[in-house]
């Protein structure tokens, strides 16, 4: 018996990265998983979890339409029987580096990936979601303050993180928690042209230099704060975004010379 035996937990966004970490930890962790992504290399993640002995069903989906989310809850209700934790993860960049001109389509379909995603699969989940259920959220530290990310990707998240705190106060009193992650800078598919910008250069090193724990992180090291999140260890951990980011947010900016 470990900490999800017997329990069904949908990871979005989990065809690599965060997503597929995430799947693969609630996996070993006993938990039945329903793997959503766009990518259809999701089923390479499921394929890994039943390799491992696990419980593993792949929904290749646009995880940010009402089609695509009764997609995957259904597939967690017929072949899994139940809904226990929903892990809102799917999201997009929409580019790099923040744009004052960029385009309104573009703007939209962040928003509408990376914000309205999480609400549609929160609404659509939670009919089937009983008390001791756990929902936990992907926002990012760029929607804690400017500075880490585009300007539409950062709008959207930190609409993530209000997403987070409204929907836990909307199920007051029914005993499912709503938390957030607001990853740093982790080493995904998401990153790879930063880190393999850096690593062409001989600069890995730098990645991560402004945080106080001086790395980048990894996407395991996000699935351990999603689980924990999601687990009734966390049970009075509600309507939370906890950032793990190396301390990245727990600072202002300052100049290297200054440091001890
Ligand atoms: P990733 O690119 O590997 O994962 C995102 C996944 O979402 C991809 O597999 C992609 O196919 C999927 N996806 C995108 N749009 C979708 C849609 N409409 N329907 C279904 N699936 C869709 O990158 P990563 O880093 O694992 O991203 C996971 C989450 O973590 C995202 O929400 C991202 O914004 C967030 N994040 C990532 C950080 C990083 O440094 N890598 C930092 C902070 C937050």
């Amino acid at each position: 018996m470990t900490e999800f035996t017997g329990k069904t937990a949908i990871v979005t966004g989990a065809a690599g990265g965060i997503g597929r970490a995430t799947a693969l930890l609630l996996a070993r962790k006993g938990a039945s998983v329903v793997a959503a992504d766009v990518n259809p290399a999701v089923r390479d993640t499921a394929s890994m979890i039943r390799d491992a002995g696990g419980r593993a069903e792949a929904v290749v989906t646009d995880v940010a339409t009402d089609a695509g989310a009764e997609a995957f809850v259904g597939a967690a209700i017929d072949r899994f029987g139940g809904l226990d934790v929903l892990h809102a993860n799917a999201g997009i960049t929409g580019g790099l580096v923040p744009r004052l001109d960029e385009d309104s389509a573009t703007f939209l379909e962040v928003l509408r990936v990376n914000l309205l995603g999480p609400w549609v699969a929160i609404r659509t989940a939670l009919p089937h979601m009983t008390r001791g259920a756990a929902i936990v959220c992907t926002a990012s530290v760029a929607g804690l303050r400017a500075g880490a990310g585009p300007i539409a990707y950062s709008a959207s998240k930190a609409g993530v993180i209000n997403l987070v705190q409204s929907t836990a106060m909307a199920l007051s009193g029914r005993g499912i928690r709503v938390n957030g992650v607001a990853p740093g800078l982790i080493d995904t598919p998401m990153t790879a042209l930063l880190y393999d910008d850096a690593r062409a250069k001989g600069r890995e090193d730098r990645i991560g230099q402004l945080n106080p724990t001086r790395r980048g992180g990894q996407p395991e090291e996000i699935a351990e704060a999603v689980a924990w999140l999601a687990s009734d260890a966390a049970g009075y951990v509600n309507g939370q975004v906890l950032a793990v980011d190396g301390g990245l947010s727990a600072q202002h900016p300052f100049t290297p010379k200054w440091s001890l």
